[in-house]
């Protein structure tokens, strides 16, 4: 097996070698090994936002997972490829919808309520659905811009499907003053409407989660408050309603950094999301007293499926002249998804 000491040296070399044609992006969960190499790094919003503005390389090595991946492919130009180092890299809240379920749960919706409905969908989603959500003049949200786009979407419509995460939906839902009656739950596995008041509802929920976020619990923030009480606790807008009403503030990772930046000297501060991005900030600020809320809970095992051994093998097949493991959208997805995704960008200005 390699060193990972020859490993970093040849990324650097390769990285040096290529120039501006080759461009390391990474999301905030990644991991410092991964992270040291970034171009730039950000939160979805920034890395969507990034991609649309990249017009000179020609390969984008995507450190983050397969969803944003394709998201960059759909925003960059056809002369682009987007590298993701571990095919495997997926999202398990993305992997919550698929177009056949959507497709069922549409019919069914319209049937009930005809076509005053919109779809919008988090980015963490696959291209297809995203397609699905441009086609019906729907638009994209990212855990940045939820409040804003979610709000603009309400005056366009009725009633709005939000698609795959439940809980940035309700959070986001709630945060704009709606009442918990005119939320509805869909259940994909059966194909069903939970709702107390049907009539109500104003925005249908997808029942999808994700995986690191859920393992939140309110106890974890109440042993905290009793052990700390000046504590200060945020967390990520994917945890549960009622692990974000139990926190002082809830946001993006972006959110969430510029948080802690502007704490004071000495603040103590638990964080509620990924932990490769909380040992980080642990690190970046040493005057502040940050924790990981639940230091138990696992980071992300899918965005740590890229580590220094894949990123090395990715930029090998850049400078051997190989294809690697490139993420192309098939056309018709591509064109459909960035009617939903240029909606995103415009509103998000
Ligand atoms: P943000 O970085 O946009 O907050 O997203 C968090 C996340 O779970 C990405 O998969
Ligand atoms: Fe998906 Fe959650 Fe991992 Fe983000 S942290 S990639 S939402 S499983």
């Amino acid at each position: 097996e390699e060193a990972p000491a020859d490993q970093i040296q040849r990324i650097r070399r390769i990285k040096a070698e290529f120039g501006a044609d080759l461009f390391l992006v990474a999301h905030h969960y990644q991991k410092d090994e991964v992270v040291q190499f970034a171009d730039a790094q950000g939160d979805s919003l920034k890395l969507a936002q990034i991609a649309a503005e990249n017009h000179d390389a020609k390969k984008i090595v995507f450190c983050g997972v397969h969803f944003m991946a394709e998201t960059a492919d759909i925003l960059t130009g056809a002369d682009q490829d987007v590298l993701l180092p571990d095919p495997m890299a997926g999202c398990s809240m993305a992997d919550m919808a698929n177009s056949y379920q959507l497709a069922h749960c549409w019919q069914t919706l319209t049937a009930t309520y005809g076509q005053e409905i919109l779809p919008i969908t988090y980015v963490n989603s696959t291209a297809a659905i995203k397609a699905f959500v441009g086609q019906h003049g729907g638009v994209v949200v990212t855990s940045s811009n939820a409040p804003k786009i979610v709000a603009w979407a309400l005056r366009q419509a009725k009633r709005l499907l939000f698609l795959p995460d439940q809980h940035l939906g309700r959070n986001t839902a709630l945060q704009l003053g709606l009442a918990p009656s005119e939320l509805g739950l869909w259940l994909a596995q059966e194909n069903r409407l939970q709702a107390v008041a049907p009539q109500q509802v104003r925005v249908i929920l997808w029942d999808g989660y994700c995986s690191v976020h859920q393992q939140f619990k309110v106890s974890q923030i109440t042993a905290l408050r009793a052990r700390y009480p000046e504590i200060k606790v945020i967390v990520h807008p994917e945890c549960a309603h009622q692990v974000v009403a139990a926190a002082d503030e809830f946001g993006s990772t972006a959110a969430i950094i510029k948080y802690i930046q502007a704490a004071p000297q000495g603040a103590r501060i638990a964080v509620g999301t990924d932990n490769n991005l909380v040992g980080r900030l642990i690190k970046q600020y040493p005057d502040k007293k940050i924790m990981a809320l639940n230091p138990f809970s696992c980071s992300c095992i899918l965005m740590n499926r890229i580590d220094l051994p894949h990123l090395a093998w990715a930029l090998d097949q850049v400078a051997a002249g190989r294809e690697g493991n490139v993420i192309k959208v098939d056309a018709q997805t591509a064109f459909w998804a960035k009617q939903a995704l240029d909606r995103m960008l415009t509103l998000s200005v």
